[in-house]
């Protein structure tokens, strides 16, 4: 028998603990953690986690801020925006939300939001202190698995661990985190991608499977041996006429198959999804403490 992986429980309980840091910031005299959030233009699922993100900092008692810009905004428009943030004292954290109209450069954007700020771990200057070991603004979804690893104490040390997908924001900061000297961590780990031969073969050998490729129901029951733990951080929205919505969330892995198989594994929707935003105000908070950068 498996055991569910409940991010959804586990993101409500960091939820309360952040609440309460909170509270003891603001009862030591320092103001509530703030972050601001640019979007640009008017992108549903970006209008959408944007809101997600405002709420959440509401319900821990954050300060957010959200600056609306134009889909047709210029460039150094935008540049100013977020050198102004970068320079007031009264914000700890700034967030770009992405993905940004064609006409605007991405990584200029990142590049931009001073290191300090930049609580999505996107600036090159996180990635590479992140890489060597240094104190670093982990971005927000592989900080959520580390966190969901460590809290269901799933095993790390020595384990092979096989993470598919190799994207700037999951798979290649993934497979870095786990193989770090650290606890959770010191993995063997395997990284495959979309030219890797006999994908299943290697699949097969994994102590720990991160499918994070974007491929529905990818991984199936035969590619994983069995007490394999299974992190899905895939989430595909395909059309259903059985949801009122009118679609559904599919992860990378097929449960049906997996599940039987394997010892924890997350379950989409309710897995890793709800991990990402309380690892983004967790990282506000160590911004407003200046945890990271001293
Ligand atoms: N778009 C999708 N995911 C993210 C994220 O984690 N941060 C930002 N800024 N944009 C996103």
């Amino acid at each position: 028998m498996y055991t569910l992986i409940d991010g959804k429980k586990t993101s409500a309980e960091i939820r309360e603990e952040i609440r309460g840091e909170v509270e003891a910031l603001k009862k030591s005299g320092h103001r509530a953690p703030h972050l601001a959030a640019i979007l640009v233009g008017h992108d549903g699922a970006s209008e959408t986690y944007v809101a997600a993100k405002e709420r959440a900092c509401r319900e821990v008692g954050f300060d957010s801020t959200v600056i609306r810009l134009e889909e047709d905004v210029r460039e150094e428009d935008l540049l100013d925006q977020v050198r102004r943030i970068n320079g007031d004292p009264a914000i700890d954290g700034l967030i770009v939300q992405l993905p940004l109209p064609e006409h605007l450069d991405e990584q200029k954007v990142i590049e931009t939001i001073l290191p300090e700020k930049d609580v999505d771990g996107f600036h090159p200057v996180n990635v590479g202190r992140m890489v060597i070991g240094l104190p670093a603004f982990i971005s927000a979804t592989p900080a959520g698995i580390l966190e969901l690893i460590k809290r269901y104490g799933i095993p790390t040390e020595g384990r092979h661990c096989v993470v598919i997908g190799r994207s700037n924001i999951v798979g290649k900061p993934m497979s870095i985190l786990l193989a770090r000297k650290a606890d959770p961590g010191n993995c063997t780990v395997t990284v495959c991608h979309s030219r890797t031969r006999d994908l299943a073969a290697i699949t097969r050998q994994a102590d720990i499977v991160i499918a994070a490729l974007g491929k529905a129901g990818f991984l199936k029951g035969d590619m994983v041996k069995e007490g394999v733990a299974v992190i899905d951080v895939g989430i595909t929205r395909l059309p259903s006429d059985k949801t009122k919505s009118g679609w559904k969330l599919y992860g990378d892995v097929d449960f049906e198959t997996v599940a039987p198989k394997s010892s924890y594994i997350t379950p989409v929707p309710g897995g890793v999804g709800p991990m990402t935003i309380v690892s983004l105000l967790k990282n506000t908070l160590l911004a407003a403490r200046k945890e990271i950068y001293r």
